[in-house]
């Protein structure tokens, strides 16, 4: 992973469904084969090793290979599996969050423009009493570049401003917030339930901002179809005011909560394909 385009795998995408058909046997065994705890200090040592001058030592690649693979893997789990599930897996050893997010930031360095920082621009051009929730915060930058009050929430607390939970299931009272963001979080395979949940919290033309990895809105490519995610959100109780494809990595859906839920019909939500890394 280190050294290279980090390029998410939109093009690939076939290529490694193949690989997954191939590895499924192994899939479960994977999963249960969890990384060891001293694996987090090997990424993070492999993650330096890249920034310095000094060519890599053999041991050096194969440490960055392996957290490059840790990584992979910790990815590939969070986009098949529940919230819940998410929530058990890092309870049983948060430590897979930390190498998670090494290996997250080591992808986003390699991004020409990284979401987050958007949805910081635009809350800074907005009155900072908004309330905001940041639901799958991460390492909760949001919170710490805006002036607002931010309620941070993902599966591990990264620090004692976040709180740990499944986000479909959050602390927040009903219509007590101003602007739901989800950056690059709506990952679990229930993710409509963590934009219901966002639809309880938030007040009356409250925002809901969703910033998502452009291949998995891509139809050509086994994508959603934003028009089809889009109508979905509108139908939970929202309207839409404008969405953002300029970004070449990802693109931005900005929403407003609507008065009144009118009809409690079933919503016919997409699929929103994994969103899964190159090996390199
Ligand atoms: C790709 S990271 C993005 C982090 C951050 N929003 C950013 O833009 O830097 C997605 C985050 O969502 C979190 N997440 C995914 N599913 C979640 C859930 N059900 N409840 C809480 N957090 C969740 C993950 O743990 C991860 O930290």
């Amino acid at each position: 992973m280190k050294g290279g385009k980090a390029e998410v795998n939109s093009n690939s995408e076939s290529k490694n469904s193949k690989k997954r058909k191939r590895g499924s046997k192994n899939n479960e065994e994977d999963k249960k084969k969890k990384p060891s705890t001293t694996s987090v200090s090997q990424t993070r040592k492999s993650s330096n090793v890249g920034n310095s001058s000094k060519p890599l030592s053999f041991l050096d690649k194969m440490k960055a290979r392996l957290s490059g693979g840790h990584f992979r893997m910790i990815n590939e789990k969070l986009y098949t599996c529940s919230g819940e599930e998410a929530l058990s897996y890092f309870k049983e050893d948060p430590s897979l969050f930390n190498m998670y997010h090494v290996g997250y930031q080591e992808q986003m360095a390699n991004w020409p423009e990284q979401p987050v920082n958007i949805i910081i621009q635009w809350l800074k051009d907005h009155s900072p009493s908004l309330l905001v929730a940041d639901f799958g915060c991460g390492d909760a930058r949001l919170s710490r570049s805006v002036k607002n009050k931010v309620f941070s929430f993902d599966l591990v607390a990264h620090n004692s401003s976040v709180v740990a939970c499944d986000m479909a299931n959050t602390p927040l009272e009903s219509s007590s917030i101003d602007v739901a963001v989800f950056c690059l979080s709506l990952m679990g395979t229930n993710f409509p339930s963590y934009l219901r949940e966002a639809q309880r919290v938030l007040k009356q033309s409250g925002w809901l901002l969703i910033a998502e990895v452009k291949s998995r809105f891509d139809p050509t490519n086994g994508g959603a179809d934003p028009n089809r995610f889009s109508k979905a959100i509108c139908e939970l109780g929202f309207y839409s005011v404008s969405k953002d494809f300029s970004n070449k990595m990802f693109i931005l859906f900005y929403f407003k909560k609507k008065e009144k839920l009118k009809s409690k019909k079933e919503i016919d939500w997409p699929s929103l394909k994994p969103c899964l890394y190159k090996r390199r």
